[in-house]
């Protein structure tokens, strides 16, 4: 087994590849599985943040290395997790039109069963410069579970009563997920070029793990996953190949 870069309490932080460590983790061991893999969609094109245009590219590891090898890199990470998901646990992958139909053609390949597709509506996501397409103003996170045949957890009164809050009509939650992009106030720890939203990852946990349950995210980032992960109680395991970013979820949980 692998030694993690940064252990405490219910916190283990990896530094490498996922797949390195994904198979070094013990099979049919993980409850839940978040991953914000790169979408590749870094491909020199503009886009508008803060009202100025700005660069879309992300970062080196959000590059296409063209259909064939992306779709290998995404192959060989869900086989991966799938080994190590317990057999009624589930996983959640997000994703833009770029990464997202091949998330789900892999996933059906191996066998796991969609259960739900979350559109995370953004309220404030940005213009489209081009004036050629409409704004890109979601992405799409998919929801599975390893086996066909074994039940898994769903916390449908945590869900309903989060949605009597935001919209009391007693209605059940619904798959379209109204969550503003990520507000400053969750990046003063350092800077991540993807972080996503606490909202959407608290809801996601909440609605998919119970208490003290185990928690994984192969694309760690700035540790979004694991900060909801302590916040609700649930033990987390992150992996991330870039150690600026692992520093970046360490500063983070040291200012909980
Ligand atoms: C889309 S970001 C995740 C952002 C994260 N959800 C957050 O809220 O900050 C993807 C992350 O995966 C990491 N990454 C990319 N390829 C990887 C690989 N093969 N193994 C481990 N980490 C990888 C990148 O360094 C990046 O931080």
């Amino acid at each position: 087994m692998a030694k993690p870069y940064y252990k405490r309490g219910l916190i283990e932080l990896f530094h490498d590849d996922c797949i390195n460590i994904l198979n070094s983790l013990p099979e049919n061991s993980i409850d839940m599985i978040f991953a914000d893999p790169p979408y590749f969609l870094s491909n020199g094109g503009i886009t508008c943040k803060s009202g100025e245009i700005v660069s879309v590219n992300k970062a080196e590891w959000d590059k296409s290395n063209g259909f064939e090898k992306d779709f290998d890199f995404t192959l060989s990470w869900i086989k991966a997790c799938r080994r190590i998901l317990k057999e009624n646990g589930t996983i959640w992958v997000s994703g833009t039109m770029h990464n997202i139909y091949q998330v789900g053609y892999a996933l059906q390949k191996f066998k796991f069963k969609i259960l739900n597709e979350i559109c995370w509506y953004k309220p404030n996501g940005p213009p489209n410069l081009s004036c050629r397409y409409f704004a890109h103003a979601h992405e799409t996170v998919l929801w599975a579970r390893k086996n066909e045949k074994k039940t898994h957890f769903f916390n449908y009164e945590a869900m309903r009563d989060w949605e009597d809050k935001i919209s009391p009509k007693g209605k059940q939650m619904r798959s379209i997920w109204h969550i503003p992009l990520t507000p400053l106030s969750e990046k003063t720890n350092g800077r991540h070029p993807t972080q996503k939203p606490l909202e959407l990852l608290k809801r996601i946990i909440l609605s998919s793990t119970k208490e003290n349950e185990l928690v994984l995210d192969p694309f760690n980032g700035s540790g979004t996953t694991g900060i909801a992960s302590i916040m609700l109680n649930r033990r987390y395991i992150g992996i991330d190949k870039e150690e600026a970013f692992l520093k970046t979820t360490i500063k983070r949980i040291n200012s909980l």
